[in-house]
């Protein structure tokens, strides 16, 4: 089947392309082509890879042409943040293409009432990112319920992995938190530290994008959940990552004004983010109906990721040692 990625290179299409050419498809990698993937693999020598910006290409009404001219079964829309772009993807591919599938949130619950949130819920995002995401799968589902393009939508936790910084225990990307847990400094949370992030693994993202492909008609018109087994609280990821180090966690903990205070715009920007979130999410759905389950816990995901920081020196923690910590 030939498989069109749209966004292939990042974090999720690490995972995905190379999964993708082992199991057999003909891939066409899309990006804007300014950077290499995060991991090498030699499945990436027999990708297609197309260089096209989507904003410009959606901004003259060329891009769904390029991507249905490309002649998929099935399409990966990794980078669609807006219901304008997925529509006009939608109408180039309807007729065209087997299934599309998009990529996005658990933001799209906004604030939740059962935890954890099942993909049932009613939908009560905020923020712009959210609020896209959502009207984009009211969109795609609404287009398959009409009989037209079989859409999919994964809705992806905080993404984790060897590559990149991961969300910490105080729900921002500032790597200081994670040379404090290793060294025994203090670290601040906000509140009580009980708010809760989900994290997953890009490789789980993945298999769960190929779990789709694989499952068209079980996919079809729905949206899945793709994260850990399990949330964590940031005081108990706090203290399990200081544990990664031999250490006890020395927290603090601030009402929210004084943490952001404390941290500065950038990192409260993004705790805060996470803290008006929340996210616990059940994964039921996707393990039922697609057969898919994540192989990495939170922790696991998040260890990873921090060890290949470290193994890549790009994480100072002095005379501190990262043990294998047997997740
Ligand atoms: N990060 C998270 O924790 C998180 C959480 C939930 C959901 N998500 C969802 O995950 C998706 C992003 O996946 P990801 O994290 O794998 O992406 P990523 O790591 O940010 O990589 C983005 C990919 O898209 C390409 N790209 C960016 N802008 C482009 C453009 N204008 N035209 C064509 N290609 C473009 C990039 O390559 P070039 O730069 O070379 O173009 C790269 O291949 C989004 O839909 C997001 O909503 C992310």
């Amino acid at each position: 089947m030939r498989v069109v990625v749209i966004g292939a290179t990042g974090h999720i299409g690490g995972y995905l392309v190379p999964r993708l050419v082992r199991a057999g498809h003909d891939v066409v990698a899309l990006s804007r082509g300014t950077r290499q993937p995060y991991r090498v693999d030699p499945a990436w020598g027999a990708v297609r890879q197309v260089a096209v910006d989507r904003d410009a290409a959606d901004a003259d009404g060329s891009f769904g042409h390029l991507v249905a001219d490309l002649a998929p079964d099935a399409v990966v829309d990794l980078v669609c943040f807006t219901p304008e772009s997925a529509a006009l993807l939608v109408d180039a591919l309807r007729g065209r293409c087997g299934q599309l599938l998009h990529c996005g949130t658990v933001w799209v619950h906004g604030h939740l009432t059962e935890v954890p949130v099942a993909e049932s819920a009613p939908r009560r995002p905020f923020g712009d990112y959210g609020i896209g995401k959502a009207a984009i799968e009211r969109l795609l589902l609404a287009e398959t319920a009409a009989g037209g393009l079989a859409c999919t939508v994964l809705h992806a936790g905080h993404i984790s992995g060897p590559g990149w910084w991961v969300v910490n225990p105080a729900g921002n990307l500032d790597p200081a938190v994670w040379r404090d847990l290793a060294t025994g400094r203090p670290v601040l949370l906000p509140d009580t530290g009980l708010t809760t992030l989900h994290h997953v693994h890009a490789d789980d993202v993945a298999s769960a994008f190929v779990g789709a492909l694989d499952r068209r008609s079980a996919a079809a018109g729905e949206s899945f959940h793709v994260v850990s087994p399990a949330a964590l609280t940031m005081r108990g990821f706090a203290e399990s990552a200081a544990g990664w180090f031999g250490r006890e966690a020395v927290l603090r903990f601030a009402p929210w004004s004084e943490f952001a205070d404390a941290v500065g715009p950038e990192h409260a920007a993004a705790s805060w983010d996470h803290v008006a979130h929340s996210p616990s999410v059940s994964v039921a759905k996707a393990a039922a109906l697609l057969g898919w389950t994540p192989r990495h816990t939170s922790l696991q995901a998040t260890f990873e990721a921090v060890r290949w920081q470290l193994d890549a020196g790009r994480l100072d923690i002095g005379t501190a040692r990262m043990a294998d910590p047997g997740l």
